[in-house]
């Protein structure tokens, strides 16, 4: 535990594998303590988690507000930052973060902009952990979902990966990227509409450490090949040009048809939300796995509020 040393969370490539080793840890030992008797064995009673979020969020507002209650702890948040705190009256990010630093424990910020978790960083004195910066990074998300394909398959090495839908603005997808180099053998397929591929930095990130990545377009090909297939939303809100959303949507649907592809120990992720990306009908077949990877944010964020606050 004391091997947990850093103080912010602002993206992936801080987490190394001991860093990932002791999260996973901490998060089973929250996971089993929750699904037995619900007597934890950590507290952060007296803690004060600021919760700001500048964007939208279901799972990744509500798992960390719910975390730092089960712990103990209480929460101050805001219903949207961009409209009811000050910043809807001019006040910078840098004002609000040191402002809140007088208020809270730590903070979890969700904002519009990629670079704005670091920006926060730099001038606070108390942790601050990216819950999603823009089309940057997202690293809470990849460490649960590396968690839930962990727990799938008892380990990540040699795993065969393909993320599909919006890889240009989709920052799970890069923060998980980031992490699956950490990992030997671990081969990535690309499934983009020509408009939203992955970026050029995560590709050279990916060659830097010899992980072998592959476009390709042509769906049905990769479905029987892989272990994971990792679905993710065209995220309208992120593009500039209407006409270049209109050619993304709806090109990459996991149907009942295209899962009857896939191997019978594949599993099929999502961050989640989902638009039409995975139907209903998927949601019963034993490979598909993105609510229980849904829940196990819980058990991450709980880890991390902790192990942030323990250091
Ligand atoms: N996966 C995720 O970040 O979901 P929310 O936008 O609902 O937080």
């Amino acid at each position: 535990m004391t091997k947990f040393n850093l103080q912010h969370v602002v993206e992936s490539q801080q987490f190394d594998r001991e860093l990932i080793d002791v999260v996973f840890s901490v998060a089973s030992q929250m996971k089993e303590d929750l699904s037995g008797s619900g007597q934890l064995r950590y507290s952060l009673a007296g803690k004060i988690m600021a919760s700001l979020f500048y964007e939208p969020s279901t799972r990744t507002r509500f798992s960390f507000e719910c975390a730092m209650r089960r712990l103990g702890g209480s929460v101050i948040t805001t219903e949207n930052a961009r409209e009811f705190s000050s910043a809807s009256k001019g006040e910078s990010l840098h004002d609000t973060t040191r402002i809140m630093n007088g208020y809270a424990d730590i903070i979890v910020m969700r904002h519009n902009e990629a670079g704005s978790a670091e920006k926060a960083a730099q001038v606070s004195n108390i942790p601050i952990i990216n819950a999603g910066d823009g089309a940057g990074q997202h690293p809470t998300q990849a460490l649960l979902d590396l968690f839930t394909i962990q727990d799938c398959f008892q380990g990540i090495e040699g795993l065969n990966i393909a993320m599909v839908g919006d890889l240009k603005y989709g920052r799970t997808v890069r923060s998980l990227s980031y992490l699956l180099t950490k990992f030997d053998n671990v081969k990535l397929y690309f499934v983009a509409p020509t408009v939203c591929q992955m970026e050029n930095d995560i590709k050279a990130y990916l060659d830097k450490y010899q992980v072998p990545w592959f476009e390709e377009t042509d769906f049905e090909k990769v479905l029987p090949e892989v272990d994971c297939v990792y679905m993710t939303r065209i995220q309208k809100e992120r593009f500039n040009v209407y006409e270049d959303y209109v050619e993304a949507a709806g090109k990459y649907i996991l149907g009942p048809e295209n899962v009857r592809l896939m191997k019978e120990n594949a599993i099929i992720m999502h961050p989640l939300p989902r638009v039409d990306e995975i139907p209903p009908a998927v949601d019963d077949d034993p490979r598909a796995q993105y609510f229980e990877q849904a829940q196990n944010g819980l058990y991450i964020r709980m880890a991390l509020l902790y192990l942030l606050l323990h250091r």
